[in-house]
């Protein structure tokens, strides 16, 4: 099968969370199954001086946004397994310092940077078999394909939702960068109570829908998690499937791994307590056998680090206990957590950032991982920390409630909270202390080394879809 994947973040190239590794792990595993495959996003800043051999690929497109034309180049390199990257280049919408916003406010016209890169999209989309697009910023390609498109040449298209907070909203009259005709903003399309959803268009028009973990594709169809797409959702949940994210091991793993200090792994954690010193060295706490939790996260509403801050307050100055965080989004919670850090300078320590080495550095040094999310599509984290013997506390929610074994479940690998508030956080917090160093912790750490969520089974999974 020819396979074009579009998505707005594509790892090692563009990165603010867990989408890029997604597209990635994916990517990778359909060329490995012998599928030949393109990927397309945006050409970001930084993008060409790492890919010095990018060849231009195709003549200079120029394309509508209302009344404007706007010109684009594509890019192109081939990875050394075959697969195939398309770079779009149009400097003013791309050649930014950030890849959605900048200083904490999302760019005024992310509904034209996203729709100038869906025409540009289904321009390309003749070609392939498939066209499988990835959240908001993608999701207008299908209806553009079944509008403009000679209806026999239309490759089957598949959403896949990563995460329905974001929705790509606007106001209705933005409708116009579509160039479709107006009696097009409809309810059976991209129109949401007046407003323009480049989301919804897809759930609409795309062939098949699919969310990032089983859980994720049951809750989001009711009020608490649909996010007022519920509606649409429960109309199309003949075609919605939930299918769990996987994880690349070559990137994630803990031998001869070149950030960390040293290497470990089942039945030889000598190099686990090596990569502890050095993090509590490099991060500047002091060098104490006392449980160490960590943190990597988006700073988001969504991650329940609100919650986190009040919980670890309450307990921090009475629990010999170390914490090192890192993230990067909301100001307001980056404020918070250095507060925390004046508080407590001997116990928390955070980075305000954004940093692949220290994720790595804290996943491996840590004892626990904490991820109080509010709801979480799949979480990529939790797995990391499970293949890392890190054993990870979550909330029990989406992608993060399908992967980890609570205590009170035979071979557990984590805590997982049945409510996420602030007492029963820390109460896991302090579980989680009370566990340290014994035979029941390690019992967990094994359990943790012995999960597999590698690529192979998620991968023959969406090929199904695609064939259908
Ligand atoms: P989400 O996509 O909602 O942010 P995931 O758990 O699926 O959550 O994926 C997050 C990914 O982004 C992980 O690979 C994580 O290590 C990475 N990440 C998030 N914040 C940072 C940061 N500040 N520095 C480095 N990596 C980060
Ligand atoms: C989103 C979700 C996260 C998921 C990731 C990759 O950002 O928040 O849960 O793991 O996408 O699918």
């Amino acid at each position: 099968m020819r396979i074009l994947q579009a998505t707005s973040e594509f790892f090692p190239y563009s990165k603010t969370g867990g989408l890029a590794d997604m597209v990635a792990g994916l990517s990778g595993a359909l060329v490995e199954a012998g599928q030949e495959v393109t990927v397309v996003s945006p050409l970001y800043q930084g993008i060409r001086s790492r890919l010095p051999g990018l060849e231009a690929f195709g003549p200079e497109i120029l394309l509508p946004l209302g009344s404007r034309d706007f010109s684009g180049q594509w890019w192109k390199s081939t990875e050394s397994n075959g697969l195939v990257l398309l770079f779009l280049e149009q400097e003013h919408f791309y050649g930014r310092n950030g890849i959605y916003m900048e200083d904490g406010d999302g760019y005024w016209d992310n509904p034209e940077r996203f729709m100038f890169f869906s025409k540009a999209v289904a321009q390309l989309a003749g070609d392939y078999d498939v066209v499988h697009v990835h959240d908001w910023q993608t999701a207008f390609v299908p209806m553009l394909l079944k509008a403009f498109g000679d209806r026999n040449d239309i490759p089957r298209t598949v959403l896949t939702i990563h995460n329905l907070a974001y929705q790509g909203q606007c106001e209705g009259a933005r409708f116009e960068i579509s160039n479709l005709p107006p009696e097009q903003f409809h309810q059976e399309g991209p129109e949401f109570w007046g407003s323009l959803n480049f989301l919804k268009a897809g759930l609409h028009f795309s062939d098949a829908i699919t969310t990032v973990s089983p859980r994720y594709a049951a809750e989001i169809l009711t009020p608490e998690f649909g996010e007022g797409m519920e509606g649409v959702l429960q109309s199309r949940a003949s075609v919605l499937r939930g299918i769990l994210n996987g994880v690349d091991y070559d990137e994630w793993n803990t031998d001869n791994n070149p950030h960390l200090a040293a290497s470990y792994g089942p039945g030889n954690l000598s190099g686990k307590r090596e990569c502890k010193r050095a993090l509590q060295e490099q991060v500047g706490l002091p060098l104490k056998d006392v449980p160490l939790f960590g943190m990597v996260s988006r700073l988001a509403e969504q991650k329940g680090t609100d919650i986190l801050i009040k919980a670890l307050s309450a307990i921090l100055g009475d629990t010999d206990m170390q914490f090192v965080g890192l993230g990067s989004g909301d100001l307001r919670l980056a404020d918070e957590l250095s507060k925390l850090q004046r508080a407590h300078p001997e116990q928390f320590v955070f980075f305000d950032g954004y940093s692949n080495p220290m994720a790595h550095q804290i996943e491996a040094g840590a004892d626990y991982f904490v991820m109080p999310s509010r709801f979480e599509p799949c979480g990529l984290n939790q797995l990391y920390s499970l293949r890392y013997g890190t054993i990870p506390i979550v909330n029990g929610v989406g992608g993060l409630k399908d992967t980890v074994q609570d205590l009170t479940q035979p071979d557990p690998t984590g805590i997982v909270l049945e409510h996420l508030t602030v007492v029963e956080l820390s109460n896991s917090l302090l579980d989680a202390c009370a566990i340290f160093g014994t035979q029941r912790q390690l019992d967990m750490v094994e359990a943790a080394f012995r999960q597999n969520f590698g690529w192979d089974a998620s991968c023959s999974k969406y090929m199904d879809i695609y064939q259908l």
